[in-house]
C-alpha cells in the first residue's frame, strides 16, 4: 500500500494538489495509494478531501508534535519554523510505519511525499489504526491511575458500568474459558465488612515493616473501600470449561492471567470513562469470599474500588509519594536470552552488561526515592545451606545464591548464578531494585567463603554506589 504526505497552505485547490500528486507518483500504481496523511486542523480543507475521494484512500491526519519527532530527509526551516516540524509531508510518510520511496516534492502551496508500507510475504501488512486513535490507546495506557483519593459521591450510570465491564468480558483468555465473574457491591454494611478485613491486614504489614519504612507507611492509603459508591470483586473459577480447555492442561496459571488481563480491561476502560478505579490487596482472599458467600470453587482474584473522581493524577502514587520508582524499560527488555539487555535497537552484549545495568540505574534511579522515606537495607550473602541463621530479624534479607530453590519466603531471594560474572549482574540488579523500592542504604554482609555470594556482594556494592546509596559490608568493617 502507498502512503502520500501532504503539507499544504489554507486554500489549496484540488487541481494544484491532484498535479503534485501526480507527478510525485509518476512509474507508481496510483490505485495503490491507501492513505493520505496530513497535520491535524488541514482535514478540512476541501481541496484535500477531493483529492483523498478522487484517489480512493483514507484521510489521516496527526498531530505536530509528533510530526515534529520524525527524522526527515528533506528539512526545510522555513516549514519548521511554522509548524513545529521539517517537513509535514515526508514526516507524515514516516509517522506511518511506510518507507519513504518519493521524498518531497513541491509546488506553490504545498508539498508531498510517497511512501509504502512494508510488505510481508507479498502481502501488505494490515493497516494500524489511525494515528490519531493509536495515540489515544497509548495514552489511555500511559494515564490509567490506580486511584486511591478525591472519589466523588456520584452514581455511576448503568449504561458506564455495562461499558466497561462489556471491555472487561472480552479480555483474551486460555482456551475461551472466560474463568472470570464480576460481583458488584454496593451494600455499605458488607463494604465495612471488607473495609475491616484491609485494616487489620495493612495493620500486619506496618507492623513488619523497618520503622523508619513505617513512618512512609502510614502516610499511604492503600484501599477506598468506604470512599466509592461501588466495589467490584473479580473472581476467577480456576476449572471452568472442564477438562480438555485449549492451552491450559500445560500451565493451569494461565487461568489466573486470563482473569488477570479482565482486571487490566476494566481498568483501562473506566479511565477512558472518567472513572477511578484502585486495587486493594489487603486482604487474605478466603475472608472476603466468605463475605461474599463466594461458592468453595470460586477464589476472589482482584477487589476495586470504583468511582468518579476529582482528578487522574500524572504518575503513580507510590512515586509521588516516594515510596517507589518505576523500573525503566531498558531494564526489563532482553535480546535473544537473559541478560543482553536494552531498548530495541540498542542491544547490550553480555560483556557490557554489567557496566550497561551500572549506567542505567545512574540515569534512571536518580531522586526518584524520596530521600526522607528511604530505609537501611540490610543484606546477607549467602551460597546454598540453611538460611535461617541468618534471619535474625524481619529487617533481613537473605540472597541465597547457588542452585537449590529455597522454601518460598519474601525473606529469602533465590539468586542462582552459575559463574561469577552472572554473579556480579544479578547483584546489580537486586541493589537497583531494592533501591526503587525505597533503599537509602546498603548493609552487606557476606560470611563464608563462596566466591559467588562474593561476586554477588560485588555486584550489590556496584549497583548501590551507582542508584547514589551508601553500600557497607558489616563483615568487613574496613572495606
Ligand atoms: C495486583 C495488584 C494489587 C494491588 N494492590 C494494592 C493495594 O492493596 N493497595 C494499594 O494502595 N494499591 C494497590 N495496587 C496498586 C499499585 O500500587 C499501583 O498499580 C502501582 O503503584 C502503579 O501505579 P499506577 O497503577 O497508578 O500506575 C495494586 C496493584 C495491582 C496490580
Amino acid at each position: 500500500m502507498l502512503v502520500i504526505g501532504i503539507g499544504l497552505r489554507s486554500g489549496t485547490s484540488y487541481r494544484e494538489l491532484r498535479d503534485l500528486v501526480d507527478t510525485a507518483l509518476d512509474g507508481l500504481d496510483r490505485g495503490a495509494v491507501g492513505r493520505v496523511v496530513t497535520v491535524d486542523g488541514k482535514e478540512s480543507e476541501t481541496g484535500l478531501q477531493r483529492l483523498v475521494a478522487s484517489l480512493g484512500a483514507e484521510l489521516f491526519t496527526a498531530s505536530a508534535l509528533d510530526l515534529s519527532r520524525q527524522p526527515v530527509p528533506s528539512p526545510s526551516d522555513q516549514v519548521g519554523h511554522l509548524i513545529g516540524t521539517a517537513s509535514v509531508a515526508e514526516a507524515a510518510v514516516i509517522l506511518s510505519g511506510a518507507e519513504l520511496v518519493v521524498p518531497k516534492q513541491r509546488s506553490a502551496r504545498a508539498t508531498v511525499a510517497v511512501g509504502r508500507l512494508p510488505f510481508v510475504d507479498g502481502t501488505a501488512a494490515a493497516p494500524g489504526y489511525a494515528l490519531r486513535d493509536r495515540d489515544v490507546v497509548h495514552r489511555v495506557i500511559a494515564e490509567r491511575r490506580d486511584v486511591r483519593r478525591g472519589f466523588l459521591d456520584q452514581p455511576i450510570a448503568d449504561d458506564v458500568l455495562t461499558r466497561v465491564l462489556e471491555s472487561a468480558h472480552r479480555a483474551p483468555s486460555v482456551g475461551l474459558s472466560q474463568p472470570w465473574d464480576f460481583v458488584l457491591i454496593r451494600d455499605v454494611a458488607t463494604r465495612r465488612k471488607i473495609r475491616d478485613l484491609a485494616v487489620a491486614q495493612r495493620d500486619a504489614f506496618a507492623a513488619s515493616l523497618p520503622v523508619d519504612r513505617r513512618a512512609a507507611f502510614d502516610g499511604l492509603k492503600v484501599e477506598a473501600i468506604l470512599d466509592t459508591p461501588l466495589n467490584i470483586a473479580v473472581t476467577c473459577d480456576p476449572g471452568r470449561g472442564g477438562r480438555h480447555v485449549l492451552g491450559r492442561h500445560a500451565d493451569p496459571r494461565t487461568t489466573w492471567f486470563s482473569a488477570a488481563i479482565a482486571v487490566q480491561n476494566l481498568w483501562l476502560a473506566a479511565r477512558a470513562e472518567g472513572l477511578g478505579v484502585g486495587w486493594v490487596s489487603f486482604f487474605e482472599p478466603g475472608e472476603v469470599a466468605a463475605v461474599l458467600d463466594l461458592p468453595a470453587h470460586v477464589e476472589l482474584l482482584g477487589y476495586l474500588c470504583v468511582g468518579q473522581v476529582d482528578e487522574f493524577a500524572a504518575a503513580p502514587e507510590l512515586v509521588r509519594s516516594g515510596w517507589a520508582a518505576r523500573r525503566p524499560l531498558a531494564w526489563a527488555v532482553h535480546h535473544e536470552a537473559w541478560g543482553q539487555r536494552g531498548l530495541p535497537g540498542e542491544t547490550a552484549s553480555r560483556a557490557t552488561a554489567v557496566q550497561a545495568a551500572v549506567n542505567a540505574a545512574v540515569d534512571a534511579v536518580g531522586e526518584a526515592v524520596a530521600t526522607d522515606s528511604r530505609r537501611v537495607a540490610r543484606v546477607v550473602v549467602v551460597e546454598g545451606g540453611a538460611v535461617e541463621d541468618y534471619l535474625t530479624s524481619a529487617e533481613v534479607l537473605v540472597v541465597q545464591v547457588g542452585a537449590e530453590r529455597p522454601a518460598a519466603d519474601f525473606g529469602v531471594l533465590w539468586r542462582p548464578a552459575r559463574q561469577p560474572d552472572e554473579a556480579v549482574e544479578l547483584g546489580v540488579e537486586v541493589a537497583r531494585d531494592l533501591v526503587l523500592q525505597g533503599a537509602g542504604e546498603l548493609l552487606v554482609d557476606c560470611p563464608g567463603e563462596s566466591e559467588l555470594a562474593e561476586s554477588l556482594a560485588q555486584g550489590l556494592r556496584w549497583g548501590g554506589l551507582a542508584c547514589g546509596v551508601a553500600v557497607r559490608r558489616v563483615d568487613e568493617p574496613g572495606r
